[in-house]
């Protein structure tokens, strides 16, 4: 029997309704994330990739967001159909998300350790798990619990001389302590799924890599499963199991990471990997990706990468093609391996 995934997304659409119309960001996402794997979701900027990630934790707003159709499962729990109390038990404590910038996710004006005491003292207060701070249910004592669990924390993230160190405010930390800072907070919940949105890209190259190796330590210790979102094919490259890649709201190939990065196989991804630039590459030589993601307003009817794929066909431009395995960890959604539509359009969807 195949062991149930710890994330499974099917076929979710979201739409936006914005001033200059309802934008259709999401169509038919669909992304199954195993237990104990790093995925990567890469894709340009404007892909929907974020908003794949807040949706997982039910944070995007509605309206103005809505959810025409499509299913969310967290660990065999229909996400979907939870009740705001439901999702505050899975938020930050099961769940926990990380994002690009720790300068804005930090107050600037509580110290470190007010903020991570903070953060624990509400999971147990949401979850009613007081087991996460130990045996004591005294107020004092849960408080001490906490400052004690965030320092361990915070020394395990790589934070020297943390029993001190906790009681400095943000701005006494760099830009990459901050982030480890905002990794440790994220673990004061034991979660399962870490979902970290461009957790490197505010950081000096030296500094990412750093991050990346901590990530790579804590997925194994922590027993984690991580979505890890960027643009960034080389952070995919050098942390993922699996890769999922998106465009203009559909995750287009997928697969595990070895074999999407050595046979890429959808004109997009091969694009992207085109856009990387190696020691070998000569100003002006980049090839990328010609042209901009569409108008999620008014997208193309069939294939979103049509207008911008040099081997389109004319059946490209009416209906989606439908996910194709390719090889079992290999799947892809393009007319040159399958003839097969999928199962919604956007024509369909907007009925
Ligand atoms: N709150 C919002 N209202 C309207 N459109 C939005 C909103 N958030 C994101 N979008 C649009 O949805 C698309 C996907 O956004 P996002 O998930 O942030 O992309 P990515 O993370 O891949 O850069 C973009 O076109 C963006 O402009
Ligand atoms: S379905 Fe058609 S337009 Fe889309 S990527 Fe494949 S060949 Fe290109
Ligand atoms: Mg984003």
């Amino acid at each position: 029997m195949t062991e149930q995934p710890l994330l499974d997304i099917r076929n979710l659409y979201l739409d936006i309704k914005t001033f200059d119309g309802t934008s259709h960001v999401l169509n038919g996402v669909n992304l199954t994330l195993r237990r104990g794997a790093v995925m990567g979701l890469v894709g340009e900027t404007g892909c929907g990739k974020t908003l794949t990630g807040l949706s997982v934790s039910r944070l995007v707003a509605t309206p103005p967001g809505n959810y025409p159709r499509g299913e969310i499962w967290f660990d065999g729990q229909d996400v979907m159909n939870m009740s705001e109390a439901q999702m505050r038990k899975l938020r930050g404590r099961r769940i926990a998300m990380i994002f690009q910038d720790p300068a804005t996710n930090l107050n600037p004006v509580f110290k470190i350790s007010e903020q991570m005491i903070d953060v624990a003292l509400h999971i147990v207060a949401e979850t009613g798990d007081t087991s996460l701070l130990g045996k004591s249910t005294s107020a004092g004592g849960q408080r001490q619990a906490a400052r004690q669990r965030s320092i361990e924390l915070l020394e395990h993230v790589g934070i020297a001389d943390a029993a001190r160190r906790i009681d400095g405010y943000p701005h006494e930390f760099s830009g990459g302590m901050r982030q480890r800072v905002l990794i440790a907070m994220a673990l004061l919940g034991q979660p399962q799924l870490l979902i970290a949105d461009e957790p490197t890209t505010a950081l000096d190259v030296s500094v990412q890599a750093q991050i990346l190796r901590l990530f790579n330590g804590l997925v194994k210790e922590f027993n984690l499963s991580v979505l890890l979102i960027t643009h960034n094919l080389g952070v995919v490259a050098q942390l993922c199991d699996e890769v999922a890649v998106m465009y203009a709201g559909n995750i287009v190939e997928s697969g595990a990471a070895r074999r999407v990065f050595k046979t890429p196989s959808h004109p997009y991804t091969q694009g992207l990997l085109r856009s990387i630039p190696t020691p070998q590459t000569k100003r002006g030589e980049l090839e990328g990706v010609p042209g901009n993601i569409p108008n999620l307003i008014h997208p193309p009817g069939g294939c979103r990468f049509a207008p911008r794929c040099p081997k389109a066909m004319p059946v490209c431009d009416t209906t989606f093609p439908a996910m194709t395995a390719l090889e079992p960890d290999h799947q892809l959604a393009c007319y040159l391996y399958t003839k097969e539509t999928g199962t919604q359009t956007n024509a369909d969807k907007r009925r």
